[in-house]
Order: structure tokens, then sequence, then C-alpha cells
């Protein structure tokens, strides 16, 4: 059995992925070794079949026994660890959650079902680094997919709507510290005067977001009650780096002959889990709204085409009813008043799943 190292199993992402694995007895399949930055030596949870005792992520030496690496520890770790392995003469494979590799030359982006050709042809090539693809470009690629592989596409502006567990465990947790607190101050506002009218709630809030205590530490502001619409850091071109990822990632996933112009604002939003995008699609002709929706409907068995009206929009297409399932809920298809050759449609998809661990899983089984 191949031995599989697993780093950052403990984060959101990794959590995710453990669940999957156990969920699919993907534990059965491999050896299973857990390394942390921070519990080394202590004792590994029940579910795996592997290693007791949890590793150092630091150790090069513990690193190389590994046949697999998969890792959703974050850039700084690979950009840190991964060098070194590969300069030691480790020549196993890593998987990644990050984009510190992503892209590399050498370096296969990896969405099984949408590249699943490519990541074979890696393998079989000798290709030894994959990395998962940006959370927003995966959950794109999975809601339009059907309408890339026609080349339909000539340009998409992407409107995302991102929730805070994109950001990592403790930023999720700051969303909800930052819901307590204003949560205590409603209280204590109804009980200092049970009549107190919306407008003056309103600004009790909004003032309380500026109080020395209010906890931004990781949002660097308001994200309840708020939203932020700035994602990473800035680009030359004026984007932030989340918003470059989507042309640079999507093109380079679909191996791309001609780059499709990708672009919109990313949107941090007051969801716990799952990203939501709205989407303008400039068609290269004009395409009747039902072939549309088949061509979307039929790209993979996880898109769930959701009927362009109210009540199926919010029984259906909304992070709450999202969170935690592999569904890519696609809905809002509709031609727009700039011609038949736009669409818009909006799509919400779970960025720990599909967004993260899912394409990671995927590509460990393609490696057994
Ligand atoms: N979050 C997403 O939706 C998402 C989507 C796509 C890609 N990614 C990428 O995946 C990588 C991992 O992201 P992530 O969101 O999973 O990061 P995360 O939740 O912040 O976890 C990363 C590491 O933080 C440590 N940690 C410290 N305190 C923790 C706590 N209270 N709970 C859990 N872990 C804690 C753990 O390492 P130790 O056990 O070693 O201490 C954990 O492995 C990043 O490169 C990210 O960009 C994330």
């Amino acid at each position: 059995m191949q031995k599989v190292g697993v780093v950052g199993w403990r984060g959101m992402v990794g959590s995710v992925l453990m669940d999957r694995f156990k969920i699919e007895n993907d534990f059965s399949k491999f050896e299973t070794f857990l390394f942390s930055t921070s519990l080394n030596g202590e004792h590994a949870p029940e579910i795996t079949n592997g290693h007791r005792k949890i590793l150092d992520s630091d150790s090069i030496d513990e690193l190389s026994e590994m046949d697999i690496i998969v890792t959703c520890q974050g850039g700084d770790y690979t950009k840190a660890i991964h060098p070194k392995l590969r300069k030691s003469g480790w020549s196993g494979v890593w998987i990644d959650a990050a984009s510190a590799l992503r892209m590399e030359e050498d370096a296969i982006i990896v969405l099984d079902p949408i590249n699943r050709g490519a990541i074979e042809a890696g393998l079989n090539s000798g290709t030894k680094d994959f990395a998962g693809g940006n959370c927003t470009v995966s959950l794109m690629l999975m809601a339009l997919g059907g309408l890339f592989k026609e080349n339909l596409i000539e340009w998409v502006s992407s409107m995302t709507y991102q929730a805070a567990s994109g950001a990592g465990a403790k930023s999720m947790l700051e969303l909800l510290e930052q819901m307590q607190f204003f949560g205590d101050k409603f209280l204590r506002s109804k009980q200092n005067n049970a009549a107190i009218g919306a407008l003056d709630l309103e600004k009790i809030m909004n003032t309380s977001m500026q109080e020395d205590n209010f906890p931004n530490d990781r949002f660097g502001g308001a994200l309840g009650l708020s939203l932020l619409p700035w994602i990473d850091t800035k680009m030359e071109s004026g984007q932030s780096k989340e918003e470059w990822k989507a042309q640079v990632e999507a093109n380079k996933i679909l191996q791309s002959k001609n780059t499709i112009p990708i672009d919109g604002t990313c949107v941090r939003v007051g969801a716990l889990r799952c990203h939501s995008q709205a989407f303008t699609i400039k068609l290269n002709k004009s395409v009747a709204i039902k072939t549309v929706e088949e061509l979307i409907r039929e790209s993979n068995p996880w898109v769930e085409l959701v009927e362009n009206d109210k009540q199926k929009t919010l029984d259906m297409l909304t992070p709450a009813c999202t969170s935690g399932t592999l569904k890519i809920p696609v809905g809002r298809v509709r031609h727009m008043s700039m011609g038949d050759d736009f669409v818009n449609a909006f799509s919400v998809g779970d960025q720990l799943l599909w967004g993260a661990a899912e394409p990671l899983r995927r590509t460990l089984l393609m490696c057994l």
C-alpha cells in the first residue's frame, strides 16, 4: 500500500478532505500518515488506518518516507518545504490545495472531471506536482463547463460572493465573533429601551464596528452586517490577486489555445460556507436559452439546473442549501438586455468541497 502523508488535515480544507476520505472509505486504499506544524508527537485520530503518532510537517526526513503528500496547510508551507523536499531527492507526488505551485510550468492544476485527461496524461508522463485550483475558478468551471467545452464563450465576467471560511478556520471564527459582538449590542439596546427603533439600532450597530474591541484582526473590517470588496493582495493591473487568478488558472485548466478573458470583482460576504458567483457570459453567437440550459445541465452529474423562478431560486440557489454538499446549483439563466449573445447566470458551490478538497481527493485516487 502506498504511504500518503496528509499535512494541514485539521484546517478547513483538510477537515473536509478527511471527512470525504472517511465517507468514501478511502482510508482503506492507502496507508495514512498525518503531519502537523503544531501537534506533532500527539496521537492521530482513530479514523485513519495509518501511523498512530502525528508527525512533524517540517521534517524533510519524515516527509521523504511518503509516496504521496497531500497538503492543505497553505502557500507559506508549500514555499518553505516543497523546494527543500525536492532538493533532497524526493520524487513522490505532491498534491496541494495552495496556490503556490499552480502557475509553475511543470505543475498541473487539477479539476477532474473538467481536466481528467490532462491529469492522467501528466501522471503517465511523470508529472509530480499537482495543485487544486482557486476555489471560485473551480466552481465556475464546474458550473459553466458545458459552455466552455462547446467553445461558446467569448468572455465571462464573474462577480463573486465569497464565504468567510474561504479565508480559513480562524477567519470564519472571526465572523462569528463579530456576529456575537452585534448580538450583545442588540440585546443590551433592547434591554435599555424595548421600543428602540430600527434606525437607532442601525446607528448603534454601525458605530460599534469602529470600536477598539470590535474583532476584525483577520478581515481588517466588518464582514458581519457588511461586506468587503477586496480579497488578497493588489496586482499591477489593479485587480486583486483573487480576481487575477480567474483568467490565468481557468485558461490553464482548460488548456485554451487562445486566452478566454475572465474578469470581475471578488467580494467577501458574511456567508459561513459556499462561494456564489453572478456571471455575465458573452457568447460568440446567439444561442437559444434552452440550449444553454441543456449544455450547463449535462456537463457533469453534480450540476443542478435551477429554473429561473423566484421560489425555486430561494429554495435551491443559496449557500445555506448548498453547504456541505457536492451540488453545483446553477440558476438565473436568461438572455440579457444587451442581446441574445449575452447570458446571465448565478451559481453556488461549496468552496471546501469542489472548490478545494474534492479535486485533491480525486487526484490522489488517480495516483494509487
Ligand atoms: N478555505 C477554503 O475555502 C480554501 C479553498 C481553496 C483553497 N484553499 C487553500 O487551502 C489552504 C488551506 O486553507 P484552509 O482554509 O484550510 O486553512 P486553515 O483553516 O487556516 O488551516 C490551515 C492550518 O492552520 C492550522 N490551525 C491553526 N489554528 C487552527 C484552528 N483553530 N482550526 C484549524 N486549523 C488551525 C492547522 O495547522 P496545524 O495542524 O499544523 O497547526 C491547519 O492545518 C490554503 O492555501 C488556502 O488558500 C482554501
